[in-house]
């Protein structure tokens, strides 16, 4: 299929774009390079030997997303680009709700003038309570961010297009939980320039010496070793469900499709810690400090109907991870080199101008 990826040059982005190709698929990415970078995207092309096209546009300006549609006939899109940390969703969320909400409007408007038939959306597992574990597709629903309720906000939109206003729609959510890990051949991995950090990033910097220790939020949850367990997911795995949902449409059941992405196993902080330690031969050093109020204990997917309909799992577990990380890190210690950015030909669009407009005279930027 002729794809295109948005946020193609992200992290999940990249490697999704691997593995599409690897499936003998055709992508050409859009990105506006806030935050990916075009060395990701050569490397896809050295692991490949494939030419991967790519458009710097915000994927919110209709008139950009326009011409692409015009120039070339796309089978399927696949959605990725977004605002990608709670954090940042948090500080900022006008361009949280902004950048996911718009950006997918724009996408169904061209989809649906252009007759381009299926869409792969990039949610993520923090639409789900966080009391609920694990949590299957019917679970109930309550973000407690603003980027857990833009990804539900935007699940609702599609809902009411594919199977309501646009019949010939078919959509694959992917309700995706912590993305980790790097490519086996230690050359894509997250470049994490300008974001919040998770766990793994954290036990990394402690074993490089960069930081004295690492803070363990409470050891006393209801949990087998007291510290709070999460799901972690390989990124190549998370990529390949990506594929698998795209490749999965057409025979779906249903207009608009729900599947959980994760290892389906709980994992603690200790457990992490522990198998980063064993992989790695370093010693990470961690002093355990108070629970912050905001953190659920438990944390997890079920994840069997992804088995079922996707004949999707994810086979690579914890070690796998660190080991893949591990390598990504000590041989891109400062991330991607420095890129150039493709010339974007114009960017419209109010929030863009009036972002540009804000930050130029120093108003609020959020
Ligand atoms: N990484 C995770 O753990 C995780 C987990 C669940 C869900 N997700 C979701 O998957 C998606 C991708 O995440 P990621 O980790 O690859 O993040 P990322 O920041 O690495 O990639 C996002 C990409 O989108 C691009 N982008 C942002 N706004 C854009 C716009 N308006 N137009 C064009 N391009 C734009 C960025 O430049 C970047 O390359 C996000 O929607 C994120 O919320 C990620």
């Amino acid at each position: 299929m002729h794809v295109l990826v948005t946020g193609g040059a992200g992290y999940v982005g990249a490697h999704t774009v691997l593995g599409l190709i690897e499936a003998g698929h055709d992508p050409v990415v859009v990105d506006d390079f806030s935050r990916g970078t075009t060395a990701a995207l050569s490397r896809v092309e050295e692991l490949t030997g494939r030419h991967v096209p790519v458009h710097a546009y915000d994927v919110a300006d209709i008139d950009m997303l326009e011409r692409l549609f015009d120039a070339e006939r796309f089978d399927a899109v696949v959605h990725l680009a977004g605002v990608r940390t709670p954090h940042a969703s948090v500080t900022r969320p006008l361009d949280c709700y902004e950048t996911n909400l718009t950006t997918t409007f724009t996408l169904l408007r061209c989809m649906a003038w252009y007759g381009v038939p299926r869409l792969v959306l990039s949610s993520s597992a923090t639409v789900y309570d966080a009391g609920t574990a694990p949590a299957d597709e019917g679970s109930p629903l309550a973000p407690v961010d603003p980027l857990g309720r833009a990804h539900l906000m935007t699940e609702q939109v599609l809902r009411d297009v594919a199977g309501g206003a646009d019949p010939s729609l078919r959509v694959g959510v992917l309700r995706c939980s912590t993305v980790v890990g790097a490519h086996p051949s230690g050359r894509l991995g997250d470049d994490l320039a300008g974001s919040t950090r998770g766990l793994l990033h954290e036990v990394t910097e402690v074993a490089l010496g960069r930081r004295g220790h690492l803070d363990v939020f409470g050891d006393d949850h209801p949990t087998p070793d007291g510290t709070a367990v999460r799901d972690y997911v390989h990124v190549t795995d998370a990529a390949a469900a990506h594929v698998a949902a795209l490749e999965a449409l057409d025979a779906a059941a249903r207009p608009l499709s729900t599947w959980n992405v994760g290892s389906g196993r709980p994992t603690s902080v200790l457990q992490l810690v522990g198998s980063f330690e064993a992989v790695t031969g370093r010693t990470v050093p961690y002093r355990v400090v108070p629970r912050r109020p905001s953190d659920a204990s438990t944390s997890y997917l079920d994840v069997s109907r992804a088995a079922a309909e996707l004949g999707w799992r994810a086979t690579r577990g914890i070690a796998q991870i660190c080991t893949d990380h591990w390598r990504w890190q000590r041989r891109n210690p400062d991330g991607y080199p420095v890129a150039a950015t493709p010339e974007t030909p114009w960017r419209g669009g109010v929030g863009h101008r009036l972002r540009l407009l804000q930050g130029a005279q120093g108003g609020p930027f959020w």
